[in-house]
């Protein structure tokens, strides 16, 4: 089966398994772990933040970076296709006590005008907005990756209204690479930023929230809280470390697989949304029965609403695969 369901399914490489076989350990919740504080401190850096926390995902990532910014009652504005407004479980409302406040944005690029136009007025009526979060790269917007001159006016915006600011980079490396620049810049206007080592980056299990050092000795309590706290995982941040030094440049040859399947797609005549790296929604009559006819000739893919399919290229599909895959686009 090739296997584009997502960029989550990849399974750890030899190289990476030896590394998390080797990883010296401790335990974590007591504070004595090398190999998870190696990877927060190696995460803090990247994200030019203060400190990190390792997660065990990108959905507690951003719970915990919504409870340290906001209190219950608050309201939260963030794009109708982010992340957690559509598939983190209601965590916001229902930990947190926050309304997440749907802005409309083309290819899940928020604007300013936007944003500023969903502050409510001080009002005792009115949920009063103290949180703004952005996601990069934007999954239901195609993979798309925010210009870096939006990402500081988002960030000049909240300030000057008083909110505060979260980032759900969970495909931030794609961002990265794509763009050309680092997280530190991309981020640098953020209070708080998440990212994820298990998408393109390939390993089994993490995530990572940085920011400032007094919020970040919050969110390790709220982590706890959450049973988040995690014993022995050097053993999975040995995983993210390798991550690191062998997964992010080669982020580029997904970007343009995703580029190839939807040049041959074209070519077949079927139509896909506007793309960036590695997320490529295609337009397709009857979404679900195609999905199945796509898993008889082995190819894996989501069809996320009646006339969409998506296909995420990643580390486990090679050229081959993607040839496979227009074969079978070919046939159906
Ligand atoms: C943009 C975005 N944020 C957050 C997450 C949550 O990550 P996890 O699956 O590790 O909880 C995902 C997962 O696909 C995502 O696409």
């Amino acid at each position: 089966m090739i296997d584009l369901r997502s960029d989550t399914v990849t399974r750890p490489t030899p190289g990476m398994l030896a590394a998390m076989a080797s990883a010296e350990l401790g335990d974590d919740v007591l504070g004595d772990d090398p190999t998870v504080k190696a990877l927060e401190a190696r995460a803090a850096a990247l994200a030019g933040k203060e400190a990190a926390i390792f997660t065990p995902s990108g959905t507690m990532a951003n719970l915990i970076a919504i409870c340290v910014s906001t209190r219950k009652g608050d309201e939260v504005l963030q794009e109708a296709g982010a992340h957690p407004f559509n598939y983190e479980a209601a965590g916001a409302g229902a930990v947190a006590g926050v309304q997440i406040r749907p802005l409309a944005a083309d290819r899940g690029i928020l604007d300013p005008a936007t944003v500023e136009a969903a502050i409510r007025a001080d009002n005792d009526h009115f949920a009063p907005a103290t949180l703004l979060c952005v996601e990069d790269t934007s999954n239901r917007g195609g993979g798309s990756v925010y210009p870096l001159e939006r990402l500081d006016a988002l960030t000049a915006l909240a300030e000057r209204r008083g909110l505060r600011t979260h980032l759900d980079g969970a495909r931030a490396m794609n961002a990265v690479v794509k763009s050309g620049v680092p997280l530190e810049r991309r981020a640098r206007g953020f209070d708080t930023v998440s990212f994820c080592f298990s998408k393109g980056l390939g390993a089994p299990v993490g995530s990572v929230l940085c920011g400032s050092g007094a919020d970040m000795h919050r969110a390790r309590r709220v982590r706890k809280m959450l049973g988040g706290g995690m014993r022995q995982s050097g053993v999975l941040a040995a995983a993210c470390l390798y991550a690191l030094d062998h997964h992010v440049d080669r982020l580029a040859d997904d970007h343009r697989r995703a580029d190839q399947l939807a040049a041959g797609l074209a070519a077949l005549g079927y139509a896909t949304d506007p793309h960036e790296t590695n997320l490529l929604y295609v337009q397709i009559a009857n979404a679900p029965e195609a999905q199945d006819r796509l898993a008889d000739r082995g190819i894996a893919c989501i069809a996320v609403a009646p006339d969409r399919i998506r296909l995420v290229t990643h580390l486990d599909v090679d050229d081959a695969g993607i040839e496979a895959a227009l074969a079978a686009f070919a046939a159906l």
